[in-house]
């Protein structure tokens, strides 16, 4: 069943329009990666299905309700979490601070009973508890970010480049963990620039490119088109 469905959608920053009419879809349990050049518009898009931008036309449904006008802070509500390309933890806090902050929308939260859920995710999470994030290694606060969206439990996580910066052995790690959040049931649409990576873990893959969709299909298809290799894996 589909999940997000994004139809149209115009959006961008001030007078300037980034997306000129993009095309999303989701189903349930899927992984979908978004792959363009820099300043394609991929993390517009995200943007503007988590609600930290408004549209300018088209439409976005998500479990076939209409999500378009939905705020940032309210579209955890419905089933949404979203991890930012940057600054996705609060460094002055602690591992279990920055988990609780996730849990801030929780109802009657059992809150011990998730934080030991995303413990059995991120052992290392788990041994440091007390920790301030800032101190923390790129990938461990990569994991921390995930933690932290996954405490209220979404359908869909939203991750905008989660290996980025990150050495090799790190970058397996958190694509493990993805893989692993996405086979219990989450749906998962990520954007990366580890593009050959991102095409082998997902179902499907979407080309961004100008603010245009420009190819799409399973991951294997991209990855054994020629186009795309030679336009967008560099090689
Ligand atoms: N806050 C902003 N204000 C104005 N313009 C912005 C803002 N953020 C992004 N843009 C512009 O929107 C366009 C698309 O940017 P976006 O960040 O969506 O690209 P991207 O595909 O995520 O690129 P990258 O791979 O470098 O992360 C770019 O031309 C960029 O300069
Ligand atoms: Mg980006």
């Amino acid at each position: 069943m589909t999940l997000l469905e994004v139809s149209d959608v115009e959006s961008g920053y001030g007078d300037v329009l980034v997306l000129h009419g993009v095309d999303l879809t989701v189903t349930e349990g899927e992984m979908v990666s978004i792959i363009g050049p820099n300043g394609a518009g991929k993390s517009t898009l995200l943007k503007t299905v988590a609600g930290l931008l408004s549209t300018r036309s088209g439409e976005i449904r998500f479990g076939g309700e209409d999500i378009a006008d939905v705020p940032a802070e309210e579209i955890v509500y419905h089933g949404i979490c979203y991890v930012p390309q940057t600054t996705n933890v609060f460094g002055n806090l602690t591992v279990v601070e920055n988990l609780k902050m996730g849990a801030w929308a929780l109802e009657d939260a059992d809150f011990e009973d998730r934080v030991e859920r995303v413990y059995e995710r991120f052992p290392v999470l788990e041994d440091r508890p007390d920790q301030r994030a800032e101190t923390m290694s790129g990938g461990q606060q990569q994991m921390l970010a995930m933690g932290a969206a996954l405490m209220l439990d979404p359908d869909l996580l939203i991750l905008d480049e989660p290996s980025a910066g990150l050495a090799p052995q790190l970058i397996d790690d958190v694509f493990e963990r993805i893989a692993d959040i996405n086979d219990s049931g989450t749906a998962v649409l990520m954007v990366e620039q580890n593009a050959r990576r991102a095409l082998r873990e997902a179902d499907r893959g979407v080309v961004l490119e100008m603010g245009e969709n420009r190819f799409e299909g399973t991951g294997e298809e991209l990855l054994e088109s020629e186009e795309i290799a030679e336009l967008y894996l560099g090689s």
